[in-house]
């Protein structure tokens, strides 16, 4: 994974104030300082934006299906709406990893619903800004994966350690 795209929807650039209760108080500056943290020791290109505009929204996602690179898309409140979203993630040639700072399934009925789900990689959503951070793992975790990187060895060695019998477990660790 060369570059990965953080892409967020309306209202997001007022975090930090905006319902902190529900948000928390991190800002947007502070989840993008976050993830910079994690993706500069690995040489990834962190393309981070916000817009109140669906339209914005629809032409990143195609632009980051154009260049194959991955997705993490927090489209507030078009996750709900947004048909031109889901058709975007729909066509993209990447995936996209949609994530919400609350747990939608605990609020507003209307929330209950999101519209670019099924066309999502996956979902991650309720760990306040942590949810970023889970996302970028999962994409890190599939790309080491694949090429055979710090976070295959670890998954190996715990999944060995996991079928192990206990008594064996303890004379490895
Ligand atoms: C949100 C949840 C949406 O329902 C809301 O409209 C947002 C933020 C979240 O991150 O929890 O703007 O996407």
């Amino acid at each position: 994974m060369k570059a990965v795209h953080v892409l967020n929807g309306p209202n997001l650039n007022l975090l930090g104030t905006r319902e902190p209760d529900t948000y928390g108080v991190a800002t947007l500056a502070d989840i993008e300082a976050r993830l910079s943290a994690l993706c500069k020791p690995r040489g990834i290109i962190l393309n981070f934006r916000q817009s109140n505009h669906e339209g914005d929204l629809v032409t990143w996602v195609q632009e980051a299906g154009r260049a194959g690179e991955p997705v993490i898309l927090n489209a507030g409140a078009y996750s709900h709406t947004s048909i031109a979203l889901y058709d975007a993630i729909k066509a993209a040639k990447t995936e996209v990893i949609e994530v919400h700072l609350s747990n939608i399934h605990a609020r507003e009925d209307f929330r209950r619903q999101s519209l670019i789900s099924p066309v999502s990689r996956g979902v991650i959503l309720g760990f306040g800004a942590f949810s970023y951070d889970l996302a970028l793992e999962a994409f890190l975790a599939r790309t080491e994966a694949a090429g055979n990187r710090p976070y295959r060895k670890q998954i190996v060695k715990s999944i060995s350690l996991a079928q192990k019998h206990p008594s064996q477990r303890r004379k490895r660790e």
